[in-house]
C-alpha cells in the first residue's frame, strides 16, 4: 500500500456515512432541479418514471459504487485501477471526474443564487411583491453581470474551506445536524403550500399521471435526474465508499440514503406545486421555479421573513454538502492519481471549476448567445453530465461489478467478509448484470428513435 492509502481518513460512525452520503445526495437536485424538471416534463407521469429509475437502476448502482470504493480504497479512477489493474476500466472513473467538474461548475452558480435569496430574505424584500414582480426580480438578478458571480465565488470558497478541514470534521459534522432540520422545514412548507386556497390542483399535478406527455426525451430526463439526485454515475459514492469502514453495512446504507433523498424530493414537490397553482405560476417555468414560487409562500406564513431566511440558509447548506462531495471526487483524483498534496489538489481543482462556472453564470445574461449544440454553457454542461455522462458512467459501473468482479468478491464485500446475512444477492447481481444496463440502453435507444 502506498503512503497515501494509509493516510486516508474514515468516517467516524455508521450514522456519519449515511449522513455524509445523504448530504451528497440531498441538495439542489431535490429541491431545485426535481420540481422544475417535473414541472417541465408534465408532472406525475414523469415522477413515476423517475421513481422507477431509482428502484430499477439507482439502488443497485449505488450499492455497486460503495462496493468499488470500499474495496478499491481510492478515488474514482484509482479504485477501478486497484480492482482491475492493467485494464481500461479506469475510463468510467475518469468520465466521472469530468462529470464532477461539469456539474460543480453550474452547481456553484445555482448555489450562489441561494445566497442571494438568503440575503434578500433577510432584507425582507419579498414582502408584498406580486408573483410577476418576483419572477422579474429573479430574471434580472441571474442576468446581472457580476452579482451572481460574486455569490458563486463565495460559495466555491466555502466549499474549499469545508474540504480543507477534512472528510470527518468537514463533512460529517455539518450534515448530521442540519439535514434533519432541513427535513422539518420542508415538511412545514409543504403543509402550508398544500393548504393554500387552490393548492389541491398542485397535489393533483404530482399524483395524477398523464402519460401522453411522455416521450423519449422526458424518459431520458427522468433517468438523468435520478442519477443526478442520487449522486450516482460519477464516482462520488465510490469516493465516499473509500472512506467507509469495513464493518458498515453497504446495502442498508444505500437504501437509507435513497429513501431520504426520495422523500425530500417528493416533499419539495409538495411544497412547490400547490403554490405554483395557487399563484398561477407556470409549472414549466424551468430553473426559476423554486425561486419565484416559495417567496410567495413565505408571505402567507406568520413570520414569513424568518421562514425565508431559514429555507434559503438550509438550501445553501444542502447545496454545500453536495458540492463538497463533487469537489472531493476531483480532489481525491488529482491528489492520488496525479500525486499532488491535498491542498494543492483542492486549489487547482476548485480554480478550474470556478473559472468554468463563471462562464456558466454569465451564460444566463451577456454570454447567452454563446451556444454549444444550441444550448448555452450552463445548459450544455447540465445536459452533458446529467443526461449522458452519469447514465453511461452508471451503466459501466453496473457492468463492472456485475461481470468483471468475481461473484465471491462481491458477496464478500457486501457481507463484510461473511459477517452479514445478505438477502436477495442473486437479484442484486442480476440487476447489475442485466436489468440496469439494459434499462439504460433502452432509454438511449428510445431517445434516438431506435425503439
Ligand atoms: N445529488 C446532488 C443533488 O441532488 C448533486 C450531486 C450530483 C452531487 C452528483 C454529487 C454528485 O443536489
Amino acid at each position: 500500500m502506498s503512503d497515501q492509502v494509509q493516510e486516508r481518513e474514515h468516517f467516524g460512525s455508521k450514522l456519519g456515512v449515511i449522513m455524509a452520503s445523504a448530504g451528497s445526495a440531498i441538495g439542489l437536485g431535490n429541491i431545485w432541479k426535481f420540481p422544475y424538471e417535473a414541472g417541465k416534463n408534465g408532472g406525475a407521469a414523469f415522477i413515476i418514471i423517475y421513481l422507477g429509475a431509482i428502484v430499477l437502476v439507482g439502488m443497485a448502482i449505488m450499492i455497486a459504487e460503495y462496493v468499488i470504493g470500499r474495496r478499491g480504497g481510492k478515488n474514482a479512477v484509482g479504485s477501478f485501477k486497484a480492482l482491475a489493474p492493467k485494464s481500461l476500466w479506469w475510463i468510467p472513473g475518469l468520465m466521472g471526474v469530468i462529470a464532477a467538474v461539469a456539474i460543480l461548475s453550474f452547481y456553484g452558480v445555482v448555489a450562489g443564487w441561494t445566497f442571494e435569496y438568503l440575503f434578500q430574505a433577510a432584507k425582507n424584500s419579498f414582502a408584498g411583491q406580486t408573483p410577476d414582480a418576483l419572477s422579474a426580480q429573479f430574471t434580472s438578478f441571474i442576468q446581472h453581470p457580476y452579482r451572481p458571480v460574486f455569490w458563486q465565488l463565495l460559495f466555491m470558497g466555502i466549499t474549499c474551506v469545508v474540504i480543507l478541514s477534512g472528510i470527518k470534521k468537514g463533512i460529517e459534522r455539518y450534515t448530521e445536524i442540519l439535514m434533519p432540520v432541513l427535513f422539518v422545514v420542508i415538511l412545514i412548507l409543504a403543509i402550508r403550500s398544500i393548504t393554500l386556497p387552490g393548492g389541491g390542483e398542485g397535489v393533483r399535478f404530482i399524483f395524477h399521471p398523464d402519460f401522453s406527455k411522455i416521450d423519449g426525451q422526458t424518459i431520458l430526463n427522468a433517468l438523468g435526474l435520478a442519477f443526478f439526485s442520487l449522486s450516482l454515475g460519477l464516482g462520488a459514492i465510490i469516493t465516499y465508499g473509500s472512506y467507509v469502514k469495513k464493518n458498515d453495512n453497504l446495502i442498508s446504507t444505500s437504501i437509507e440514503v435513497i429513501v431520504l433523498d426520495t422523500v425530500i424530493a417528493i416533499l419539495a414537490g409538495l411544497a412547490i406545486f400547490p403554490a405554483v397553482f395557487a399563484y398561477g405560476i407556470e409549472p414549466g417555468s424551468g430553473p426559476s421555479l423554486v425561486f419565484i414560487t416559495l417567496p410567495n409562500v413565505f408571505q402567507q406564513m406568520p413570520g414569513g421573513m424568518l421562514w425565508g431566511i431559514l429555507f434559503f440558509l438550509l438550501l445553501a447548506v444542502a447545496a454545500l454538502t453536495s458540492s463538497v462531495s463533487l469537489l472531493e471526487v476531483v480532489t481525491a483524483y488529482v491528489s492520488e492519481e496525479l500525486k499532488m498534496k491535498r491542498r494543492t489538489a483542492i486549489f487547482i481543482s476548485a480554480s478550474v471549476i470556478t473559472v468554468v462556472g463563471v462562464f456558466c453564470s454569465l451564460s444566463q445574461g451577456n454570454f447567452n448567445s454563446l451556444r454549444i449544440f444550441g444550448l448555452n454553457i450552463f445548459d450544455f454542461l447540465d445536459t452533458l453530465a446529467s443526461n449522458y455522462l452519469l447514465p453511461i458512467g452508471g451503466m459501466l459501473i453496473s457492468l463492472f461489478v456485475g461481470w468483471r468482479m468475481k461473484k465471491e468478491d462481491l458477496l464478500d464485500e457486501l457481507s463484510n467478509g461473511g459477517l452479514l446475512k445478505i438477502y436477495a444477492f442473486g437479484l442484486l447481481r442480476f440487476t447489475l448484470r442485466y436489468i440496469a444496463p439494459a434499462a439504460i440502453l433502452f432509454v438511449f435507444m428510445n431517445k434516438i428513435g431506435l425503439i
